[in-house]
């Protein structure tokens, strides 16, 4: 299994009270065996509080493992990350747990729900960690199935429902804690088109609901959905501008 390296830099970030992801000099190196993978090679990321970014890249770029640092989910090789104002690179695994749990939702290419268990029962979990009771975490996952349009769906398991229905699932788990960010690593990728374009209304929902959103997508016509795209190529950015559709707008 790889491991990562654990050099990191003493260098504390500075980040204005607007921005909710500050990245610095950000390097995630994996080690496996004799050899070492560099996938990302110093990122310099600045979110602003209710941005919408898009990722893209080519395969083996570095977009999944800069999401996971992003989300918690990893922590850097080198450089400094900075999440809502507070130094989140040198955290130890459990505060950062308890940080993602709090700040974060996450949505992945593959929904990554429980097979066994109900819609309802996929929601609720993120509030079984946090130790919400019985009654509250009822509540408050079927008021979030409602808002993604699966109020007569919460008894169904995942094989009981579409690709779409699954992820608008993933997506309810992802906002049960009412986090200010939400992470999506290709959540149109495995959905037709009709159903990413669902999706798609769903995020721009809850852009427009004051969320910041940062979203990883190889196809260009979802990275119009967004306001600024951000390009990586061999771990490091290579471009960063406002999407075409924004540039439009301001003309
Ligand atoms: N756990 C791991 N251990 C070792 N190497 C890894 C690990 N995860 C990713 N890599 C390597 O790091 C590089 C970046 O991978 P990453 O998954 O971030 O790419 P990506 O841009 O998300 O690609 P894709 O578009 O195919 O999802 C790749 O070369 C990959 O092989
Ligand atoms: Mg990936």
């Amino acid at each position: 299994m790889a491991t990562a390296t654990s050099t990191v830099t003493n260098h504390v970030v500075a980040c204005d009270p607007g921005e909710v992801i500050v990245t610095e000099n950000l390097w995630k190196t994996y080690v496996m065996g004799e050899q070492e993978v560099h996938a990302l090679r110093g990122v310099n990321l600045r979110i602003r509080r209710n941005e919408y970014v898009a990722i893209m890249g080519p395969s083996g770029s570095g977009k999944s493992t800069l999401m996971n640092l992003i989300g918690c989910l990893d922590s850097p090789s080198q450089g400094s990350y900075c999440l809502n104002g507070h130094d989140v690179s040198r955290l130890s695994d459990d505060e950062l747990a308890r940080i993602r749990n709090k700040e974060i939702g996450f949505v992945f290419q593959t929904f990554n729900l429980l097979a066994r268990a109900t819609a309802l029962h996929n929601v609720e979990l993120p509030l079984i960690y946090n130790g919400t009771n019985a009654t509250d975490r009822i509540i408050r996952a079927k008021a979030v199935l409602e808002s993604v349009g699966l109020g007569t769906r919460m008894d169904h398991k995942p094989n009981e429902m579409s690709g779409g229905q699954r992820q608008r699932v993933a997506i309810a788990r992802a906002l049960v804690n009412s986090p200010s960010i939400i992470l999506a690593d290709e959540p149109t990728g495995n959905l037709d088109s009709k159903t990413g374009v669902e999706i798609m209304a769903l995020f721009e929902d809850l852009h427009r609901q004051g969320n910041t959103i940062v979203l990883v997508t190889h196809e260009p016509d979802i990275a119009e959905h967004a306001n600024r795209v951000v390009t990586i190529r061999d771990g490091v950015i290579a471009s960063d501008h406002p999407s075409p559709r924004k540039a439009a707008a301001a003309v």
